[in-house]
């Protein structure tokens, strides 16, 4: 089969969007519901439409609707338009923007900033403006027990969470209730939620309507370094092998490892989903055999100042000095006394303040 004028072979079955990544880069379709490692996942979110303009060298007519390409299998000859059709790209606009009606624009304070696939979509194809004029969906806060935030407004209905639930833990006890704009992730996901491997519903929610308690406003995903670890773990359904998201020696958060499309890695053939002990109670790195730097895609933010290896720039002062050495002015924690460096963020209780950063001498 052709996309995009790249031809590939996969075997017979495979899906028109499995075939692209096989390929990667900009011809893969966006996917905001499917996930390979979700049984039934996909079909709901509409953002991998893709244009067939040949259906199969047998039958070479073009599809007369865009397809979605999660839940479309490719076929002998097909030919497939993903950036190289207007028609697309258009009705993927049309998609962001749908998806954004009821979407809060609050990724300055939403803690999946940097990591949000609605927000990388919002860059690549969003509109300046809104043309909604109603007011945006809102909910009754739900508290769902101590390790999850659910932000019911964030979410974009992807069903990935209820996947979760019906495939890795015991019982799903929560869904999708009501329909069209009353539809919502349903008041049972508390009970889901007590689950050994609830954690894993935050990895896979695409947006920031699931995230981790115990990391919320602490920091900004940006700014904390990914590290691979693993540990020796009881749990025989837990794979043991994580991200750290570490600033210096402090474990912020531990996350399951991500491969290229944001999806878990797999190991031995299997999904690497990790239990709550590892996500939520090991928060030290001493808990952990760290192996090294995270491979982070370079199209994220996270990547900022993620490198493998150190490489210093030629240091040019002394030149610039003229062959003099510069002296140490000021040793900031001493001088400004904003920051208390004994105070360890990771390990307060709930979300970062102010009074968690000044130092009480300075405080008045
Ligand atoms: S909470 Fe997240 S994972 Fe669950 S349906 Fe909503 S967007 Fe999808
Ligand atoms: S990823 Fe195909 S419809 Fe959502």
């Amino acid at each position: 089969m052709t996309i995009d004028n790249i031809t590939v072979e996969v075997p017979a079955g495979t899906s028109i969007l499995q075939a692209a990544r096989t390929i990667g880069g900009d011809v893969t379709p966006p996917a905001m519901c499917f996930y390979s490692k979700l049984e039934g996942s996909g079909g709901k979110c509409r953002t991998c439409l893709v244009e067939v303009a040949a259906g199969s060298t047998a039958d070479p007519r073009p599809m007369p609707k865009l397809v979605a390409s999660c839940r479309t299998a490719v076929m002998d000859g097909m030919i497939v338009k993903n950036i190289t059709s207007e028609k697309v790209v258009d009705a993927r606009n049309g998609v962001v923007e749908f998806l954004l009606i009821n979407h809060p624009l609050d990724c300055p304070i939403c803690d999946q900033a940097g990591e949000c696939h609605l927000q990388d979509l919002g860059y690549d194809h969003g509109g300046a403006g809104t043309r909604y004029q109603f007011a945006r969906r809102t909910f009754e806060r739900e508290d769902i027990g101590p390790y999850i935030q659910l932000h019911m407004n964030r979410c974009i209905l992807c069903y990935r969470c209820t996947y979760i639930a019906d495939q890795i833990t015991n019982q799903r006890v929560h869904g999708v209730v009501d329909r069209g704009d009353h539809a919502a992730i349903s008041t049972y996901i508390s009970k889901a939620i007590e689950n050994d491997f609830s954690g894993n519903m935050i990895d896979v929610c695409p947006v920031g309507a699931l995230t981790d308690k115990t990391f919320r406003f602490k920091n900004r995903v940006w700014f904390t370094k990914p590290m691979y670890a693993h540990r020796d773990c009881e749990n025989p359904k837990c794979c043991g092998k994580v991200t750290l998201w570490m600033r210096g020696d402090e474990v912020y958060r531990v996350t399951a490892r991500k491969d290229e499309w944001g999806e878990v890695q797999s190991f031995d053939g299997k999904p690497g989903w990790i239990c709550n002990t590892c996500r939520f109670d090991k928060k030290h790195a001493s808990d952990w055999k760290v192996e090294g730097v995270a491979e982070i895609s370079r199209h994220s933010v996270i990547s900022q100042n993620k490198y493998k290896e150190l490489v210093m720039p030629e240091e040019t002062i002394q030149k610039v000095l003229d062959g003099r050495n510069p002296k140490v002015l000021l040793d900031i924690h001493s001088v400004s006394q904003v920051n208390d460096p004994d105070r360890r963020l990771s390990e307060i209780e709930g979300p970062a303040h102010s009074d968690d950063f000044n130092n009480p001498s300075s405080a008045k």
